[in-house]
């Protein structure tokens, strides 16, 4: 898709299908009104008619409208007029995107210079409006026989706000290009399937990377080498299973070398049966998005690399495939992780924990700015907080509060849960330093307990996206969350 700002009167515009928006009870945007004017009231004609009336996400399409150099006209409802949230911005933008999405048009300008958004700039909706339009377009076929047919939009194109840079807003479109290819390509690594998507497939993919971008650099270890290390927590995740796990580091240079980085740390177990303690076999085929912690930080650091974000970031993701079989970790086993700390594996089911402590050890050797991991982690996640919000622990008061507000500026929100010492004492074990469960109940703070064990020398954040990750039922897919929020935070980073 390209991009563009394009000034000039609304009506003069040369495109397939121009856009404006009509408030609550047909009041009309400026650019409306200037459309309406010159082209004999046929938008007052449609709003007092009661078919349209500008409520929040409907939208109405005109052919060939008078007076107006555009092949088609559409109006966007935009809700009530003087308080147009970013939230509903969003949800203006993506119903519009919608309805093109499904014409026959190859360019389209939206005509909203006038339009301002309540609490945000206008380079803000400059780089929402491209991050929905990336985000409209993805659609899943890879392993569809029939392929999807292409859409036919080519060029979308903003006017500027009055007195707004150009420069300013053509980079806000470039910055929310990246943030919705990133956040496809998330989606598109969750919503492959396990049989594909193994570990050695998503170190594939990372090495592809790597070579896309000079910015990036991509070291992958194997069993191996990861037994060498002493991570006998992860490595016995992946024991029952014939893929072999991988820990997959992508590094993003943006700063000089002595800059110290911000670490992400991204759960990919590909496949996750339960292992020994199976799961039941309702909707397990869901647990293939048990990898969307690992995706977003693909999608990240790939948006990162594409962004040039001027500050160090490494990508950690610790990859491995969840099975039952014969050389599979067994309910009571103990296990020695990286840090030294025995775990007593009591259920083979609390997987991601196990991968993601020898990755966390792992990340001390950068000395970290900071360390965010990203895990489907717990189903108490899904059971407290649904699917609208990611899940927050921290060891930092600061890197919460900073990740609260990120999540507010990206829609991409989080809420934080307590990460209490009360808590720690859940996880004692008769036979090991630690057990890999804490009981039923309080499940996502048990698992942050758990994980904070091996977080104590960086400031630490961690994101449970359970509920967040993919979409079930109908619109059963991966979402692409939290990469928005993740851009939104590193974009405040100074080296
Ligand atoms: N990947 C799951 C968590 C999960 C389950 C995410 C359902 C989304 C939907 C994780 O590995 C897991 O199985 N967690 C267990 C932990 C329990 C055994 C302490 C869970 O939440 O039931
Ligand atoms: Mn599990
Ligand atoms: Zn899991």
């Amino acid at each position: 898709m390209k991009y563009s700002i394009k000034a000039g009167s609304t009506e003069k515009i040369s495109t397939d299908c121009v856009v404006v928006i009509v408030w609550d009870k047909g009041s009309l945007s400026d650019e409306a009104k200037l459309v309406d004017s010159v082209s004999n009231r046929t938008i007052s004609k449609i709003t007092r008619s009661g078919d349209f009336t500008g409520k929040l996400g409907t939208s109405q399409l005109i052919h060939n409208p008078a007076g107006v150099l555009a092949k088609r006209l559409l109006l966007l409802g935009g809700g009530e007029s003087k308080h147009l949230t970013a939230k509903n911005a969003a949800k203006v933008l993506r119903s519009g995107l919608k309805t093109i999405n499904g014409l026959n048009a190859t360019s389209v300008h939206f005509a909203l210079g006038q339009i301002s958004v309540v609490g945000r700039d206008t380079p803000w909706l400059a780089a929402r409006l491209a991050q929905e339009a990336e985000e409209s377009c993805y659609r899943y076929d890879e392993t569809k026989s029939k392929k999807n047919k292409a859409i036919t939009v080519k060029a979308i194109s903003l006017s500027p706000a009055p007195g707004s840079r150009r420069k300013s807003l053509e980079q806000a479109l470039k910055r929310g290009q990246a943030i919705g290819k990133g956040i496809n390509r998330a989606r598109h690594l969750g919503n492959l399937p396990g049989n594909i998507c193994t570990p050695s497939y998503l170190a594939s993919q990372a090495q592809e990377l790597g070579k896309k971008h000079g910015s990036l650099t991509v070291k992958i270890l194997s069993e191996k080498q990861m037994k060498r290390l002493g991570m006998g927590s992860l490595l016995s995740v992946s024991a029952g299973s014939a893929e072999e796990a991988k820990l997959i580091i992508i590094e993003h240079k943006g700063a000089k070398a002595s800059s110290k980085p911000h670490v992400l740390v991204g759960k990919g177990v590909t496949f996750d049966t339960g292992g020994i303690s199976l799961k039941p076999g309702g909707a397990m085929d869901e647990m293939k998005f048990d990898m969307c912690g690992a995706a977003s930080v693909f999608g990240t650091m790939a948006a990162a690399a594409e962004m040039k974000l001027s500050i160090n970031i490494v990508g950690i993701i610790a990859a491995a495939e969840n099975m039952p079989g014969s050389k599979a970790t067994k309910p009571g086993d103990i296990v020695t992780s990286m840090s030294g700390k025995t775990i007593e594996v009591l259920n083979t089911d609390a997987e991601g924990r196990l991968v993601l402590c020898d990755a966390l050890t792992y990340a001390e050797r950068y000395k970290p700015r900071s360390v965010i991991d990203i895990a489907t982690l717990t189903g108490a996640a899904v059971a407290t907080f649904g699917s609208h919000v990611n899940a927050m622990l921290s060891n930092n008061d600061g890197l919460a509060k900073s990740l609260l507000d990120c999540g507010e500026e990206s829609l991409d929100r989080v809420w934080q849960l307590p990460l209490w010492e009360e808590y720690q004492s859940l996880l004692n074990s008769n036979f090991a330093d630690i057990a890999n469960i804490g009981g039923p109940r309080a499940g996502t703070i048990t698992a942050a307990c758990f994980l904070s064990r091996f977080t104590q020398k960086y400031k630490w954040a961690h994101l449970d996206i359970a509920g967040s990750a993919w979409n079930s039922g109908a619109q059963k897919g991966a979402t692409g969350r939290p990469v928005a929020l993740l851009l939104q935070y590193l974009e405040k980073q100074k080296a």
